[in-house]
């Protein structure tokens, strides 16, 4: 069977559709309830990637017009430019034919060719992704598991005003303010420093912290609005000093948003302790509640060892529906 290089460019709303039909078997097989991409979706992420470029590669596994799989490598290119990060699915009629391990070697190469030394990827705890990546010489050493944690919308949010009133007692000194879609360019600024906080996290060993600068800020936003994704960003401010303190922000997938994507929550280290990681997750809940009420979920990822944001998420009422183990390997 064939596996070839196709310019994610060339990724038409046809081949997204039959990458995304791969995918949705994929899960079915597994019993995975984390969503798939739509084919919307899926053509303009590879079109349009995260920071204002498209991924660097795509593969599709057998005939394009009736693909078995596929295969995609992302060559980070503002920080850890020692490494590549792949993904790859193959049908679960066509595992176990050799098809992923061919794959894995062309994206090797790839990733050897563009002078990275580095492959990180991941699986699904419990599905036949785990036993490929064990076979193939990549390790967890040092690598996180994430639990992709839900949150149904749809059902008793008076918890959210109790939360959110809690919260705004303890953090009287800051205000928050509401923004849709790309920042102002007066804010792009400010909101480095809130992006930047994201490094605080616990990482991943052997990864650079994210850098973020304006441009960065303003290459995120543009990729967003041309993939059709909607940003919604609560931030606070500490309103004595005027400085920003906080941010959490999410994804609506215009294509599909039924279940809207949770992206980073942070707050800057002088403002930690004011409960303003809750006060600005119910403010999201309450604004989606408002002006998105066909959004009936939320999903987000935490490293299972994010203690804080983990208590947060339990206490608005969020239930574990997958955990992704983080493996690297050498090229
Ligand atoms: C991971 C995946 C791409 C592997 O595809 P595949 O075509 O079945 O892989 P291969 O046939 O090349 O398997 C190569 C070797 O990996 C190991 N392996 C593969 N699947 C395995 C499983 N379920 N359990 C144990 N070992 C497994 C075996 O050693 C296998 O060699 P063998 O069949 O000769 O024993 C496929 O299972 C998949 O699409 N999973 C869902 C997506 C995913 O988890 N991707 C992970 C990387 S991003």
């Amino acid at each position: 069977m064939e596996i070839s290089r196709v310019d994610p460019g060339d990724v038409d709303l046809e081949l997204a559709e039959r990458m995304v039909a791969v995918d949705a078997a994929s899960h079915r097989h597994a019993g995975l309830e984390v969503p798939v991409q739509s084919g919307p979706s899926r053509m303009f992420s590879l079109q349009h990637g995260n920071n204002g470029r498209p991924v660097a590669a795509v593969w599709v596994v057998g005939p394009p017009a009736e693909p078995v799989g596929w295969g995609l490598v992302e060559l980070p290119f503002l920080d850890n430019l020692d490494l590549a990060s792949l993904r790859a699915v193959i049908a679960p009629a066509h595992r176990r034919t050799g098809l992923g391990r061919a794959l894995l070697g062309q994206q090797t190469d790839f990733a050897r060719d563009h002078g990275r030394t580095k492959l990180v990827t991941g699986a699904w705890r419990g599905t036949d992704g785990i036993g490929f990546l064990d076979a193939s010489g990549f390790s967890t050493a040092g690598q996180h598991p994430y639990a992709v944690r839900r949150l149904d919308l749809h059902r008793d949010t008076s918890r959210w005003d109790r939360a959110y009133d809690e919260a705004a007692a303890v953090a009287s000194d800051y205000e928050l303010v509401r923004v849709a879609g790309p920042a102002d360019e007066a804010m792009v600024p400010g909101l480095v420093a809130l992006h930047e906080a994201i490094n605080d996290a616990p990482a991943d060993e052997g990864m650079e912290p994210d850098a973020w600068d304006a441009d960065r800020v303003r290459g995120y936003d543009a990729s967003m609005v041309r993939r059709h994704q909607t940003t919604y960003r609560i931030l606070a401010r500490h309103v004595p000093s005027g400085a920003w303190a906080g941010m959490s922000l999410l994804c609506v997938d215009e294509f599909a948003p039924t279940v809207a994507f949770q992206e980073d929550t942070t707050v800057v280290r002088a403002h930690r302790g004011h409960r303003l990681g809750l006060l600005m997750k119910c403010a999201m809940l309450r604004w989606l509640r408002d002006e998105r009420p066909e959004v009936a979920a939320t999903d987000t990822w935490n490293a299972t060892d994010n203690h804080h944001m983990i208590a947060v998420n339990e206490r608005l009422g969020c239930r574990v529906i997958a955990t992704n183990v983080g493996y690297r390997r050498q090229v």
